[in-house]
């Protein structure tokens, strides 16, 4: 459920109506509802509440906006970061350096170097190299990093090939026939305190039987790590689960998935933590834009020529992803059409063939579940600018990113004197 609704006609985020947003700030322009994602950080956490104690860490990457941040640490919820970027937001947010884990395959010395003295949570080890590195640093500065070792359990998560993580093939993690020998190797090092396992095999799955699979293996794992007397008090799920992008699409609730996981994980006697991100956001946001013109070329449906483009959401060109594309004021026609952006090449399409409200030059829309990847994910491509955030709540809204011109974009470049 989102509070994205149309009253009265008109498409609104909570109690304000989309064309308001569209004048005070212009289009293309993202739009978050405080109020849903307030409702599905509650969902997701009564969803584990049969578990013990677990710890819920937003994955930054998929909506790292201050204020998404903020609204998500004000409901509990810690963070998981990537990179020194997203750990400077989770800290700028207000989240507790003790509720961030870092996960991510690059971390590089300097970051390594942040995390320690930032006093974050947990590091997620990606390779024993990085255990090494990590431990050496903590040595010098005279401290013990509390550490899991995310493990590839090579299961095909059944997801777009692109956002698949944990098949053997993929750069995540470390094999899981060699889990055990490098987990014993780090628990030896002076500088790292191993206290668990880390998993998380892909983004945007619609079956759980894919992640039902690696569980079983990571409690293999852990049981094997104690049987070689490794200790082991942590376990991270990673994220993953689904959303549904289309109206007709049905994904595993965060019920379902809670369930599945209190039985998967029953007699582990582990902590697990959460690196949920879609799942929060996604249905948070929509993308709105308006119609620049439509016009025909050759004898299929019409183009419409929409002011948002692949720059500002890439997910549809990047991953023939689907986004809804709804009407803000619909008069209930409907028409077929191709919808598509302003760049210039043909992957600059959010839909071919589609059956949409019907929409001329003018009309505002939104694509909607763009609360995930999408802002984050935005280039400034054919020298466009950055498009804005409003954080909507009830019935007031604010920018909470500015929009970014060409012209300031411009200002970073330099011509050097000697041409
Ligand atoms: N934890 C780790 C280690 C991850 O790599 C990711 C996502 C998450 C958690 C959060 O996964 P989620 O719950 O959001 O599925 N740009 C792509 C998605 C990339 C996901 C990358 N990793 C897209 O637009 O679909």
């Amino acid at each position: 459920m989102d509070h994205f609704q149309f009253r009265d006609g008109v498409l609104h985020a909570e109690d304000v109506p989309l064309p308001a947003i569209a004048e005070a700030v212009g289009t293309p322009v993202y739009v978050y509802s405080r109020a849903t994602l307030i409702r599905h950080a509650k969902v997701f956490r009564e969803a584990l509440s049969l578990l013990d104690n677990a710890h819920i860490a937003f994955a930054v990457k998929a909506n790292p906006n201050l204020a998404v941040l903020k609204v998500l640490g004000d409901e509990g919820l810690g963070a998981d970061v990537v990179s020194g970027g997203e750990l400077t937001r989770a800290l700028a947010a207000g989240i507790a350096p003790s509720e961030i884990v870092f996960s991510g395959v690059g971390k590089t010395h300097a970051e390594l170097i942040q995390g320690i003295e930032a006093g974050i949570g947990q590091f997620n080890l990606e390779s024993e190299e990085e255990g090494y590195e990590l431990s050496l640093i903590a040595q010098r500065l005279g401290q013990r990093i509390p550490c899991a070792l995310r493990v590839n359990p090579d299961v095909d998560a059944r997801t777009h090939e692109k956002i698949s993580t944990g098949r053997a093939e993929n750069k995540f993690g470390v094999p899981l026939d060699r889990a055990t020998e490098i987990y014993a190797a780090l628990s030896a090092e002076p500088g790292l305190e191993m206290r668990g396992i880390a998993v998380h095999i892909g983004s945007q799955l619609t079956s759980m039987e894919p992640l039902e699979t690696a569980f079983g293996k990571v409690g293999a794992l852990i049981a094997e790590l104690r049987a070689h007397g490794c200790r082991v008090t942590h376990a991270d799920l990673g994220g993953g689960l689904g959303v549904p992008y289309r109206k007709d699409e049905s994904t595993p609730s965060p019920a379902e998935y809670g369930a599945m996981v209190a039985r998967v994980t029953r007699g582990w006697d582990v902590r697990l933590s959460f690196e949920p991100g879609r799942v929060i956001t996604g249905n948070a946001g929509v993308l709105l834009t308006r119609v620049i013109r439509t016009k025909r070329s050759g004898n299929g449906p019409p183009f419409v020529v929409v002011d948002a483009a692949m720059n500002d959401l890439a997910r549809p060109a990047m991953y023939g992803a689907w986004h809804d594309f709804d009407a803000v004021t619909p008069t209930g026609e409907r028409m077929t059409a191709h919808i598509v952006g302003p760049i210039c090449e043909t992957g600059d399409t959010f839909a071919m063939d589609r059956e949409i409200d019907a929409v001329a030059a003018g009309d505002l829309a939104v694509f909607r579940t763009a609360g995930a990847y999408g802002a984050t994910m935005a280039s400034s491509y054919n020298s466009r600018g950055f498009v804005p955030e409003v954080l909507v709540d009830g019935g007031r809204f604010a920018v909470v990113a500015d929009r970014i011109a060409p012209a300031e974009i411009l200002e970073a470049e330099r011509v050097p004197e000697w041409l």
